[in-house]
């Protein structure tokens, strides 16, 4: 049997055509292509300003700097990625760490409520795996001036209650290669804040102030003006292609990550395994489905994973908490995520699997329980 990647791309020559398209133009930079991928996202998300930037971290930097968020305390979610917790950090926060919702993996409002205090600036939520943040139990907290920001990384193609996550809060996706939209690397900042939006475009290219020079007219392209202190955070045409291809077809293959999901858990519960799947029951959730996490005893955890690196099928874990990491100073109490990371394994979950591959691996693991 062939090796079974965790993640993979997925590519055509469509994706072929457009960086050929891009290369020959001779434009490869931050152009025409970034301003198109970000119209299409607009009108896919229905968001109303999307800024372009070359990742999901240096985007979530660019909300802190844009909405003035630094010296204070900022509250996300103990199970997530390590880029969403350095950002904070970035911007002279303390993290403060909040526990998640056992069914769902997703950080829990009710901890939040909690962990409140007058220092509070912001708190991020993540859609782990793509399963959507119960947004609505986040704007309590807008009213008394706090900031939520999404990390929606795992969310393209995720719907809350019929809309697109990162509509209704500054948000950050990613383009890496592991991601639903994968265009080597990238990410997009969304808002429906026009000022905001604008602050970002500038901040994002070493603060070159491209409005005033749009407005003023003026006649030199290297007679622009800088007052504010910026980053080399902008995106460019060769990826930005790419990440167009993919958006087109994103229904497509989440489609297809809904489809081998829905034949994991077939074979999940047709199996009886000692395994706990994540269902999604309610109308209300469309999941971009970017990973699938199963639950084992943790006794089984690691050697599941062993046993599965022995089959050439390759797993992970999504994550080991952040809060176990000594730069972030201090743990918190996050009992919930504390006792379920421990049992948790990533499954390949691509678009370029196929229903035999998804079979194989749960009968590799059927294998392993009856072994052991
Ligand atoms: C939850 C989460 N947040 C943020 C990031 C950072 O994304 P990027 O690699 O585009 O900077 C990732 C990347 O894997 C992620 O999984």
């Amino acid at each position: 049997m062939k090796k079974i990647n965790l993640f993979e791309p997925y590519w055509t020559n469509e994706d072929l055509d457009a960086v050929t398209g891009v290369i020959k133009s001779g434009w490869w930079k931050e152009g025409p292509i970034c301003e198109k991928l970000e119209e299409e996202f607009c009108a896919y998300t229905k968001t109303k300003y999307a800024v372009s930037v070359n990742s999901a971290t240096v985007g979530l930097d660019l909300i802190f700097k844009a909405y003035g968020i630094k010296n204070g305390e900022v509250i996300l979610p103990a199970l997530t990625f390590v880029a969403t917790g350095l950002i904070p950090l970035y911007n002279d926060c303390k993290v403060i760490f909040a526990d998640i919702d056992e069914a769902t993996l997703t950080i829990d409002p009710k901890d939040v409520v909690k962990k409140i205090t007058s220092k509070t600036k912001a708190i991020i939520v993540q859609h782990q795996s793509g399963y959507p943040v119960d947004l609505d139990s986040f704007e309590q907290f807008k009213k008394k001036g706090i900031l939520v920001i999404e990390d929606a990384a795992h969310g393209a193609g995720t719907f809350y209650k019929g809309e697109h996550v990162g509509t209704r809060n500054p948000s950050v996706f990613s383009f890496n290669v592991v991601k639903n939209i994968a265009a080597c690397e990238g990410g997009m900042v969304t808002t429906d804040n026009k000022d905001m939006a604008e602050k970002m475009m500038t901040l994002r290219w070493f603060g070159i102030d491209q409005f005033a020079w749009k407005k003023e007219k003026k006649k030199h392209l290297w007679d622009y003006s800088i007052s504010m202190v910026g980053y080399k955070y902008h995106f460019n045409d060769i990826f930005a292609s790419l990440a167009r291809v993919q958006l087109k077809r994103l229904n497509k293959t989440n489609k297809k990550r809904k489809e081998l999901a829905q034949r994991y858990n077939d074979n999940f519960l047709n199996r009886s395994l000692p395994v706990r799947i994540l269902l999604i029951n309610s109308p209300d959730i469309i999941s971009s489905r970017h990973q699938y996490i199963i639950r084992v005893d943790e006794k089984h955890r690691d050697s599941l994973i062993n046993w599965l690196t022995d089959h050439k099928i390759i797993s992970g874990v999504h994550y080991k908490p952040i809060n176990l990491y000594p730069i972030f100073g201090g743990h918190g109490h996050t009992p919930v995520t504390d006792r379920e990371w421990g049992k948790m394994v990533t499954l390949p979950l691509h678009p370029k699997m196929t229903f035999e591959d998804v079979d194989h691996v749960c009968e590799v693991i059927a294998r392993y329980f009856k072994q052991n």
